[in-house]
């Protein structure tokens, strides 16, 4: 059988069917057969480092669990023929329903209630009142399979929805070109590009003028897109508002100063962790191995590689 690297973890289920086609060695067993390696299984997080694609001269394909792949170098691996497939689409409902969520705890304040309920304290009095969730004026920082999946649930709360990306998009929201600009219309600044250089930082102290003291900025995309020293000097100040956050820059740590923020809203990269989502992006990726093995073809490469998918 062929030989399959696997970095970091996969579930049971990915393992009973992978095993049925592939000899599986860990990145951390002592001494993996490099030479042999011709596929990879790796997750957003950990990718593939530098020094592992180049130590396998065989490799042929690798398969990311998670739609977003900036922890791979796609150009490194386009050049040398290596398809590089993720799991897009069976995650967007998801995704968009913890941004939902992350919006909701932000504006109406719900985890500070609970434990206001929990521990007795509406006893000696009521809780204070939070901030409506509807009729906002809503910024999308990247309009694309997310993107759009979050602008249609948050039709249910009847926002403006305002969007940028680098290209204009066919659809009945308000386009920014400047990024600035949207930040200055909107209430609320969602960010869900992808990571990587074109990104990073783009949030950056600007923006979070732009979007104000009264602004709520919420990040499911990843940590690097947004400047977060800055973010967090701007919610010192008060100059921004409040934050709602799923991924950080150098995750899983978190800034000390944004735990002891009462305005900040903080979650530990669950955008797609749900038992049903997790099972359907576990799916795709073994769906992509097999069928490279058994057919030369995948079902999702990233942009970068699907040239190679013939
Ligand atoms: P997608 O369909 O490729 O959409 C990406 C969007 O971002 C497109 O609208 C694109 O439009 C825009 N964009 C790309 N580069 C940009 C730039 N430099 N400036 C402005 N806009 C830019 O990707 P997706 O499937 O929606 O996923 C988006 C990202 O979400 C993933 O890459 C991942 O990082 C993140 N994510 C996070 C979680 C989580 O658990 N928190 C889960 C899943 C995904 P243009 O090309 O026109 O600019
Ligand atoms: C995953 C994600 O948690 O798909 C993505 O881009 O960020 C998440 O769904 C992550 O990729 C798992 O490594």
């Amino acid at each position: 059988m062929p030989d399959l690297l696997q970095i970091g973890g996969i579930t049971d289920t990915m393992r009973d069917r992978l095993s049925e086609h592939f000899t599986i060695h860990k990145l951390d067993d002592a001494a993996y057969p490099a030479e042999a390696i011709t596929h990879i299984a790796t997750n957003g997080h950990d990718g593939v480092p530098a020094d592992v694609m180049a130590a396998c001269p065989n490799l042929k394909m690798v398969s990311c669990y998670g739609v977003g792949y900036d922890a791979i170098d796609t150009k490194a691996a386009a050049d040398r023929g290596i398809l590089v497939t993720h799991t897009p689409d069976v995650l967007n409902a998801e995704v968009a329903s913890t941004t939902i969520l992350l919006m909701l705890a932000s504006f109406r304040n719900f985890l500070a209630d609970e434990a206001h309920a929990r521990s007795g304290a509406w006893e000696q009095g009521g809780a204070p009142l939070s901030r409506s969730a509807d009729n906002r004026r809503v910024g999308i920082l990247g309009l694309g399979r997310i993107g759009q999946a979050i602008a249609d649930k948050l039709a249910a709360f009847n926002a403006d929805i305002h969007y940028h990306t680098r290209t204009k998009k066919d659809v009945p929201y308000t386009y920014h070109a400047s990024l600035t600009d949207m930040a200055q219309a909107v209430e609320v600044l969602i960010c869900i590009t992808p990571g990587g250089p074109s990104t990073y930082r783009i949030v950056n102290a600007e923006v979070m003028d732009a979007l104000g003291s009264e602004g709520t900025l919420i990040n499911v995309s990843r940590g690097s897109v947004v400047d977060e020293p800055a973010m967090v000097q701007a919610l010192q100040e008060g100059r921004l508002g409040y934050a709602a956050l799923d991924v950080f820059e150098a995750e899983p740590k978190i800034p000390d100063a944004l735990k002891t923020m009462s305005n900040v809203v903080l979650l530990p990269h669950v955008g797609s962790a749900t038992h049903e989502t997790r099972a359907a992006m576990g799916g795709l990726v073994v769906d992509n191995l097999i069928a490279h093995l058994t057919t030369g073809k995948v079902h999702t490469p990233v942009p970068e590689t699907a040239h190679l998918n013939v």
